[in-house]
């Protein structure tokens, strides 16, 4: 158990492509549950392991609401098999742009096919915000940001902006 730095935006290495997991050996349990933690710590609802520095395909989430019990997820090579014509809006985040929202319309369900901590192929059906969220982490095991999503004019204002506040953050320490 540990809590991972998170890489916040602008980073190339935010922009790569992860590569698939062959094994899931004991390190990338491991770093899963590291994920787990570091998600819920932040917190956050989602994380990708290229978010804490780590370019392969594997993601967490939890979208369970306050008194909700937790209904963690941890994801191996995650895949969007089928999405619905019909769109969902949502004003998203993301822990590697601090404070920065917009809202992103995404298809409201989609079918996700995933390997899970012991290796077994699982299939599920997912909408509303746990659709979103899938979505939005495994966007990022490909090199994709929300804010890639928005117009290239509000995508400018919040990049402006993390850039400002990675700045100042330096001249701080
Ligand atoms: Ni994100």
């Amino acid at each position: 158990m540990a809590i991972l730095p998170i890489i916040v935006a602008p980073d190339p290495r935010l922009k790569v492509k992860s590569t698939p997991i062959d094994v899931v050996s004991e390190d990338i349990i491991r770093l899963m549950d590291d994920m787990l933690d570091t998600m819920y710590a932040a917190p956050g609802i989602g994380l990708a392991a290229p978010q804490v520095g780590v370019q392969k395909r594997a993601i967490v989430l939890d979208v369970s609401m306050g008194e909700e019990p937790p209904n963690p997820f941890q994801m191996i090579n995650p895949e969007v098999v089928w999405t619905s014509d019909r769109l969902f809006s949502y004003e998203e985040g993301c822990l590697s742009l601090p404070e920065q929202f917009a809202d992103v319309e995404r298809p409201d369900k989609a079918k996700i096919r995933y390997k899970d901590k012991s290796g077994q192929e699982t299939l599920i059906d997912v909408e509303g915000l746990l659709s979103v969220c899938v979505q939005h982490e495994i966007d990022h095991l490909d090199g994709v940001l929300f804010v890639d999503h928005i117009s290239k004019i509000k995508k400018n204002v919040i990049m402006r902006k993390l850039k400002k506040s990675k700045k100042s953050s330096q001249n701080v320490v």
